[in-house]
């Protein structure tokens, strides 16, 4: 390490405080000048403020204590003339702050605007691909970078355990848009020629069949690539020609013929334990790891579960009076409770929206949760899950009597 002894705005620099963020009883060490040429002066001050050690060392000592602290847990808090943060580094925020405004072809809404949630997004061609609009939908707060990402053409990957909305998201601005939406499935039998095309022969003829992506792109529908960490190889390799807004696709198999993406084109995937879900690949048998490369032509979001207000809320917009808004904040408690314990690994099998939606479809009709978590959530789980999760339906609803 080279020490400056003169110009402390110089990194790395030696002088401010160390403390043990863990242990406070281990006192703090002050690093300052010394009027020494070359020195430096080291004092320790104990808990209780009293100062037991102040000394003058040169710059190997210096090193040699600063390696020592370093091992036992110390880290810097910087004092004096250090904690001086260079000028740019504090007015970085307020700079960013002053620029940032809203694009104006996001902002502006006008007659080909629809108002999505909070955002004003341009609306499609119709047809009949539209996905049917749920009412119940609940657009939250966590959606608006998405939306203003897909305004903007941007490719977007959405993560995030089964069932915490991340299909629907997408369907639902598309319905409210009047956008078309084509959906493949990565996990099954999408082939190549599924997903590029390919040629057959029809009447006698050989002709060529579109396959989803030439035809969204030439269409121009929304393409949701789900579950695309089980897409194969060869697939991936044709995804990530088109990640780039306005990559075009080269169909090899049609001697080199060049799709242009039509402008209202837009590219989505989904996927379960990639990136930052990586930790739960265990969870989701047969995904493949994404590379880094793949993984940086995406706006990456992390779609987690609903609030338990914003569940509660959706369980009423679902099913309308048949469900209080009481019963609707025990529903959701559960389905909260149920995801701690599968934080705390207490539980094997996540608590889907989709879940507790189908849950309570069922109890509005056999009017027993127990009864109606039969075919809704025991049956699909191991039962030491079934036990817990029965468990925890219970402390929350008593029983009638
Ligand atoms: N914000 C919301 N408002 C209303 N319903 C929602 C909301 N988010 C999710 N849901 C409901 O939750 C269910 C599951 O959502 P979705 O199918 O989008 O999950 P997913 O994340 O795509 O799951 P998977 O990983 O299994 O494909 C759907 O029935 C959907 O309508
Ligand atoms: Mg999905």
């Amino acid at each position: 390490m080279n020490l400056p002894a003169d110009n402390p705005h110089q990194d790395p620099s030696p002088f401010g405080l160390y403390h043990h963020p863990a242990d406070a009883s281990a006192g703090e060490w002050n690093v300052s000048r010394s009027e020494r040429p070359h020195m430096y002066r080291i004092q320790h001050r104990r808990a209780n403020g009293e100062t037991h050690i102040d000394t003058v060392v040169d710059l190997d000592n210096l090193e040699a204590k600063l390696h020592k602290w370093r091992r036992e847990g110390f880290i810097r808090r910087e004092s004096g003339m250090a904690k001086k943060k260079p000028a740019h580094r504090t007015s970085f925020i307020s700079d960013l702050r002053a620029t940032f405004a809203p694009k104006p072809e996001i902002a502006n809404s006008s007659a080909n605007m629809a108002l999505v949630g909070r955002v004003p997004m341009p609306r499609g061609a119709g047809g009949p691909l539209v996905p049917p609009v749920n009412p119940a939908y609940l657009f939250a707060a966590r959606s608006d970078n998405v939306l203003l990402d897909i305004a903007e053409n941007r490719r977007i990957l959405l993560i995030g355990h089964t069932g915490t909305g991340k299909t629907s998201l997408i369907e639902q601005v598309a319905a409210r848009t009047n956008q078309g939406v084509l959906r493949s499935n990565m996990n099954g039998q999408t082939t190549v020629g599924d997903f590029v095309g390919f040629w057959t022969v029809k009447g006698g003829e050989t002709i060529w069949v579109d396959g989803v992506l030439p035809t969204a792109m030439r269409e121009g529908l929304w393409l949701i690539v789900d579950e695309v960490d089980f897409a194969e190889p060869a697939i991936l390799a044709v995804l990530t020609a088109v990640l780039e807004p306005g990559g075009r696709l080269l169909l090899k198999e049609r001697g080199n013929e060049i799709v242009a993406p039509h402008p209202s084109f837009r590219l989505f995937a989904t996927a379960n334990a990639v990136g930052s879900m990586g930790q739960y690949r265990h969870l989701y048998q047969g995904a493949n790891l994404m590379n880094e490369a793949f993984l940086d032509r995406w706006r990456v979001y992390h779609i987690d579960y609903l609030s338990r207000e914003d569940e509660a809320q959706v369980l009423q917009r679902t099913f309308g009076p048949r469900v209080t808004a009481a019963m609707a904040e025990t529903l959701a408690s559960i389905a909260a409770a149920c995801r701690e314990a599968f934080a705390r690994e207490d539980l094997a099998s996540a608590f889907s929206t989709r879940r507790l939606l189908d849950w309570t479809d069922l109890m509005l009709r056999t009017g027993d949760p127990e009864t109606a978590a039969g075919p809704t959530i025991y049956s699909k789980i191991s039962a030491d899950d079934a036990t817990l999760i029965r468990s925890i339906i219970q402390h929350h609803i008593a029983p009638e009597g």
